[in-house]
């Protein structure tokens, strides 16, 4: 039995066992050294894992390419202040997460106090809040402080926290100003790196806006990842760069072309061009809706190649709202041996974070994945999992005895979800 169980409906952070401190209300109180926090789905052994909580920085992509320009420019902004990284043309997949993360770890040092990551989700249906956010934090201090249910009192007590710390925040996939203003510290001795899609402004904050990989970077992370592509049969740059230039030169459909060809060394760097260009000829006859047609059609080969159970596994992890780990896949998707979900993993559709040991699919991976979802019951079959595997998980722990009212609670709301009856959002409030 793990220490942190999350059903993922809460989970703030991308990857891992930090996100165990998410949520708002401590339901179950202390149980055998398991605190119950937030909601009625999140358990954190108190002892274990406390210490995790305040250094929640998942690592930047270990092939990190490029970007010098762009650091230098953060390196330099952060030392007036915080800093916004925003995409130009409101891109998905262009690399902002990867670039605040690369920064994050260069700057950590001199935030040794706390690092926190929050996914603030601005591009899901149910985007963090403010409250939910600043709870994230205060409770990684603190598991089992009773919180105000009013933003103002919250407010307090969170800058109160951050008072005299040296702290940085990476606030990930922020929606708008009207999300993230709380939750910038004041003090000069903390340090708000943001992402969003979109631009807005806040007063005192840098603004770097990325935009897709150079040539030769895009070109460089295709080697890296597949390093058959630079001895290619034209025996020039030619190859690589014309997948690059079929990927938009983005860096999320660069890593799913180079990890397919990677792993499916038959397939001829020619054939797969070939191949690119057609899906995204066919793309845009059909129009792509949410997802940029580059993306689109780079994760569309990689899925086309999947068998029949490892395409059943993909759009059942639609289900997961955040991160999760093997062993809930294990069960919920089906999926003996969580082997879909390594193949998955290789042809980069999902990510994988070694050192938690947890799983996510990118936002737009994930709404490729909704949209690949096969039939009605099926998808039936796959909630009620979701909702059963957490249910249990939960009674295992005996918490029945000590809160029977919160169980019954939890049991009820997760059948009405596998119904579609109340947003997943709702239970957290409950
Ligand atoms: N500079 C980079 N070098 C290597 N991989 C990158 C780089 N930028 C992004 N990636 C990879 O591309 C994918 C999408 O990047 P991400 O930062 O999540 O995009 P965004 O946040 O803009 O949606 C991730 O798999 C990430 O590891
Ligand atoms: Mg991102």
């Amino acid at each position: 039995m793990s220490d942190a169980i999350n059903n993922d409906d809460n989970a703030i952070t991308p990857q891992g066992d930090a996100a165990a401190s998410s949520g708002s209300v401590a339901v179950g109180g202390n149980v055998g050294g398991n605190i119950i926090v937030g909601d009625h789905n999140t358990i954190v052994n108190q002892y274990s894992t406390r210490e995790s909580f305040l250094h929640q920085l998942p690592t930047p992509p270990h092939d990190f390419t490029g970007r010098e320009q762009e650091l230098t420019e953060l390196r330099e902004a952060v030392r007036s202040g915080n800093v916004m990284i925003s995409a130009l043309h409101g891109q998905g997949g262009v690399g902002k997460t990867a670039l605040a993360l690369k920064l994050a770890d260069e700057l950590k040092e001199k935030y040794p106090d706390a690092q926190f990551y929050l996914n603030l989700k601005g591009m899901s249906d149910r985007p963090t809040t403010p409250i939910e956010a600043m709870s994230h934090v205060i409770r990684s201090y603190n598991p089992t402080r009773k919180l105000p249910d009013s933003e103002n009192e919250l407010s307090a007590i969170y800058r109160s926290i951050l008072h005299n710390k040296k702290v940085l925040l990476l606030l990930d996939n922020a929606r708008d100003r009207a999300q993230v203003e709380l939750l910038i510290p004041s003090s000069k001795d903390c340090l708000a790196i943001i992402t969003s899609r979109n631009h807005f402004a806040l007063a005192g904050m840098k603004s770097s806006n990325v935009d897709i990989l150079s040539v030769d970077d895009a070109r460089k992370l295709l080697i890296t990842i597949c390093p058959r592509l630079s001895v290619g049969t034209r025996h020039d740059a030619s190859l690589p760069d014309e997948i690059s230039n079929l990927c938009g030169y983005l860096p999320l459909a660069l890593r799913a072309a180079a990890s397919l060809l990677l792993i499916t060394p038959d397939i001829d760097p020619e054939t797969y061009i070939t191949q690119l260009r057609d899906e995204r000829t066919r793309l845009e006859k059909i129009g792509a809706e949410g997802v940029n047609i580059s993306v689109e059609a780079s994760l569309t080969l990689s899925y086309n190649q999947l068998s029949d159970d490892a395409k059943r596994a993909f759009s059942s992890l639609s289900v997961f709202p955040a991160d999760f780990d093997a062993q809930a896949e294990e069960v919920i998707c089906e999926d003996d041996g969580y082997k879909q979900l390594s193949e998955l993993v290789k042809r980069s559709l999902v990510n994988y974070s070694q050192e938690r040991m947890r799983y996510w699919l990118h936002d737009l991976a994930r709404i490729l994945a909704k949209r690949k979802s096969g039939r009605i019951d099926e998808l039936i079959i796959i909630r009620r999992n979701h909702a059963f595997f957490y249910a249990n998980t939960y009674t295992k722990l005996k918490i029945f005895s000590k809160s029977k009212n919160s169980i019954e609670r939890f049991v009820s709301l997760e059948l009405l979800l596998i119904f579609g009856l109340v947003p997943l959002r709702f239970c957290s409030r409950c």
